[in-house]
């Protein structure tokens, strides 16, 4: 009988190691939303396909169509958009809550892209990091949506709440200083530590320069992540098992005790735990004309999504994933 019993309890181990809980919502949702070739980009990538200087016509395009995508999901995402001018430009964070806003976890990208070189798109610095965010809140609108009667109440058990950040600003307009830079992340940091909106922050994570071509390394950057980037090294580990992937974004052996100046930083130095999700060394294309959509990677983009709704799921369930691995999964998204 305990035999038995320990037998069953191998088989369903082994069938948690490789298999996604949902996997069949990616397969069916990335293959529409996030696919990208040489010539084509999907409804969440082509967006951010243009020069999103600060202030600009493509600026404010690109905050039109996230607002839009905002308002199409099932709940009710409250909205919250920061206007305020420096140094003779005008500036616009968005920022979409949902659930408890007393415990939440941040996700953030910056959407404004660099004024030189002239015609300079920054296709993973950081449009893909931006359609990266808007894909992980269809996955966690449609969760919190159709999961709790659909697939099991338990699934997003302690989902406290949740903000999704596209900072404007984050590039220089001429030499990387620290007034000239951060102008968005800078602002929503001073102001939400005033207003006591920073104490309730659990977690920040920032996305940057990912979905490229060349294969990177992420390091941990900071102590206080250690458990986090710990998460990510077992769900990359079971990814690349499942996909037949073997390129290693994660290291153990990898640790560094640089800081880069980045839209963590405001938060960071405020006290904030972080989870910086930046290549180092940087790809080469950084900051050139050559980081544009030709430069982007289906495979790597699909995998960064994979990996941080694993992560968000495993986030509210530290203790018991990954759960049910064979129970059906959500088909549609609507967008
Ligand atoms: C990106 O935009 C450029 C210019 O409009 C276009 O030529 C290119 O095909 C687009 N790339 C993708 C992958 O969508
Ligand atoms: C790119 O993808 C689009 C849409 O799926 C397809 O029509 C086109 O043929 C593809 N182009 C290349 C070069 O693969
Ligand atoms: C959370 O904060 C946002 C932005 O200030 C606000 O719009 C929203 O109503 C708040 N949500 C709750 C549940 O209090
Ligand atoms: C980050 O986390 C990893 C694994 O959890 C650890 O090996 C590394 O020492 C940590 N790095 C820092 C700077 O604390
Ligand atoms: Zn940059």
């Amino acid at each position: 009988m305990l035999f038995v019993w320990f037998l069953l309890q191998l088989w369903f181990l082994q069938g948690c190691v490789c298999e996604f809980p949902f996997k069949s919502y990616y397969d069916s949702t990335l293959a529409d939303l996030m696919s990208i070739n040489e010539t084509y980009s999907g409804p969440l990538l082509s967006p951010f396909n243009k020069t999103r200087v600060p202030g600009s016509k493509g600026s404010k395009e690109v905050q039109e169509f996230v607002l839009d995508e905002f308002k199409s999901m099932n709940q009710n995402w409250a909205v919250e958009l920061q206007n305020f001018e420096e140094n003779g430009y005008e500036f616009t964070n968005m920022i979409f809550s949902l659930g408890s806003n007393d415990s939440y976890l941040a996700l953030a990208a910056h959407y404004d892209s660099k004024l030189e070189p002239d015609g300079f798109i920054g296709g993973i610095d950081s449009a893909a990091p931006c359609a990266m965010l808007l894909y992980l809140s269809h996955f966690i609108d449609d969760v919190i949506t159709e999961d709790l009667s659909v697939i099991d109440p338990t699934l997003l058990g302690q989902f406290t709440g949740v903000k999704i950040i596209f900072f404007d600003g984050e590039e220089a307009f001429k030499e990387w200083t620290s007034t000239d830079s951060l102008y968005g992340s800078r602002h929503a940091a001073a102001k939400w530590e005033k207003d006591g909106t920073l104490d309730k922050m659990d977690l920040f994570v920032l996305l940057d320069l990912l979905g490229g071509k060349e294969s990177i390394t992420v390091p941990n950057y900071t102590k206080a992540a250690r458990a986090f980037y710990k998460n990510l090294l077992q769900i990359e580990r079971t990814y690349n098992k499942f996909y037949g992937a073997s390129d290693k974004i994660f290291q153990s052996s990898v640790s560094n005790n640089i800081r880069i100046s980045d839209d963590q930083e405001p938060f960071f130095t405020r006290g904030v735990k972080t989870l910086h999700l930046i290549p180092f060394p940087f790809p080469s294309s950084w900051h050139t004309l050559a980081d544009d959509y030709a430069h982007l990677d289906e495979k790597h983009i699909h995998k960064w999504c994979i990996i941080m709704c694993e992560f968000i799921i495993k986030y509210w369930n530290p203790d018991k994933v990954p759960l049910h691995p064979f129970k059906p999964v959500i088909q549609e998204i609507t967008s």
